[in-house]
């Protein structure tokens, strides 16, 4: 679906007089252009700030970014009509939220010299749980807490369609690791367009692709609900990183998935994943078409959206049939041991959770309640994944544009839309984005977490 407002405040007139009513102003996000692949991975020069403990670490980052042929700086000189296209800020020294002042005031004249669509980029060390183990000095989790509140911040502030997330390193993982690499390099890449104020764990393990054009060559998926929407775009983007992409919707969607699935030379498998034979089926589809399954990305999903008070039996039940009964079913298969993975590729499996499923959402207590039911599955595969050399993750999208979401009702649609820090919806290739970079090599650190694709929606954190 297209946003009309989008279009209309990206220039001229209209844009000077939002601009003067103080309405949202949007702008078009900094996305991959297949037409494009050598376009530099940010739309201009990268500072690397720290604290004065982290300088080491920083200059280990600034060494690893020059190795991608970016202009690199660690002092806040820039030509007079430069822009920054990204900045990354090292903190993972911080040992009292004190020391968080000096880099976030050299931050400050930066933030008004940002290019379009530009990322900043923190690296921090994990705060202990509660009552957890580990670092318990009280102001050492001060200042690493301290650094959840002020990327959040921050990412609020952001603007012409720039980001603010964070990486949070494990504390065995060294700022030079694969994982690390592979992380920052998606954020600060135009794949991740629509991930905002968000700080994601990262552990040990990953390694880089040989390729980072096609990070999943021979790699073999399924997707699930691939027909339209989210799960379309993820085939797009599967087969364009390298992927052989197996498709699966209902038979009712079998014309469109033939077409999808055409165009990325992959294979449809008409197929409804509430069948008790379903895992069986797409693995046997697999196994006969490629050799093997590696990656499984559970998209299919329905909407059935009613207060509770006025909630039937078929709504709340049939919700959670299709949206997390059958994944759970379908698991049972594919988490078993030497099932999915083969010829060199880890075991994957990312599924589709919502922000509904973090913050609630009116309407969709059967709708939270399978989302969040995927965020609890996927902490629960993440040890027996780990065990066997792969990784379980979810990606909780926010308002995306998809036929899904044309069927809410305007009010609640323009609302949601501009809820976010990027004052609009995200496209279904964003969220495809963040899947393909979950199947990934060097997403191999990142195990059991969640990854938002929502723009920082204000509902969804
Ligand atoms: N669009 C959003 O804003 C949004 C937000 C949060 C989460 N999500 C989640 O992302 C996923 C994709 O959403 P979308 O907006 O692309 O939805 P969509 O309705 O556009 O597409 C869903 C696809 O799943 C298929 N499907 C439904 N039931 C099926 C079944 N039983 N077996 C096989 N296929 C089935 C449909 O035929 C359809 O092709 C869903 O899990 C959804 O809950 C979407």
């Amino acid at each position: 679906m297209s946003d009309t407002y989008l279009q209309l405040v990206s220039g001229g007139v209209p844009a000077t007089i939002a601009k003067k009513l103080g309405l949202p102003r949007p702008v078009r996000l900094r996305r991959t252009d297949p037409a494009a692949v050598d376009r530099p991975l940010t739309p201009g020069p990268v500072l690397v700030l720290s604290d004065e403990a982290s300088t080491a670490d920083a200059d280990a980052v600034a060494e690893g970014l020059l190795g991608w042929d970016l202009d690199v700086h660690r002092a806040l000189r820039l030509g007079d009509h430069a822009r920054w296209g990204a900045v990354v800020v090292v903190l993972t020294g911080l040992t009292h939220p004190a020391q968080l002042a000096a880099p976030a005031l050299a931050l400050t004249p930066a933030l008004k010299q940002m290019a379009a669509g530009a990322r900043v980029v923190t690296l921090s060390r994990p705060a202990p749980p509660a009552g957890g183990a580990g670092a318990s000095d009280p102001a050492v989790a001060a200042a690493r807490q301290g650094v959840d509140g002020f990327l959040r911040s921050l990412a609020k502030e952001m603007r012409a369609g720039a980001t603010a997330n964070g990486l949070v390193l494990a504390e065995d993982v060294e700022v030079g690791a694969p994982s690390v690499r592979g992380g920052l390099r998606f954020l600060l890449s135009a794949r991740s367009a629509f991930v905002d104020g968000q700080l994601l764990p990262v552990g040990a393990g990953g390694a880089e692709p040989a390729d980072w054009a096609r990070p999943l060559d021979g790699v073999v998926a399924v997707v699930t609900g691939a027909a339209r929407g989210i799960g379309a775009a993820t085939a797009r983007v599967l087969a364009r990183d390298g992927a052989h992409v197996l498709g699966v919707d209902v038979p009712a969607a079998g014309e469109s998935l033939a077409a999808v699935m055409n165009e990325v030379r992959g294979t449809a498998l008409q197929l409804d994943i509430t069948a008790p034979d379903a895992a069986a089926r797409i693995l046997a589809a697999a196994r006969e078409r490629y050799g093997h399954l590696d990656v499984v990305v559970h998209n299919a999903g329905i909407l059935r959206d009613k207060l509770l008070a006025n909630m039937t039996a078929d709504r709340f039940e049939g919700l959670l049939a299709v949206n997390i009964t059958a994944p759970l079913r379908m698991n049972e298969t594919f988490a078993a041991p030497g099932t999915l993975g083969g010829q060199g590729a880890a075991p994957r499996i990312i599924s589709l959770a919502s922000t509904s499923g973090i913050a609630g959402n009116r309407g969709q207590t059967n709708y939270g309640a399978a989302k969040a039911g995927i965020i609890g599955m996927t902490r629960a595969l993440a040890a027996p994944l780990a065990a066997a050399g792969g990784t379980a993750n979810a990606v909780a999208p926010g308002f995306i544009e998809t036929d899904m979401t044309a069927s809410i009702p305007p009010v609640p649609r323009e609302i949601s839309r501009r809820g976010s820090s990027l004052q609009q919806g995200g496209q279904p290739v964003d969220v495809a984005e963040a899947i393909a970079f979950l199947a990934s090599p060097q997403a191999g650190g990142i195990n059991g977490q969640v990854l938002r694709v929502c723009g920082q929606l204000m509902v969804g954190q």
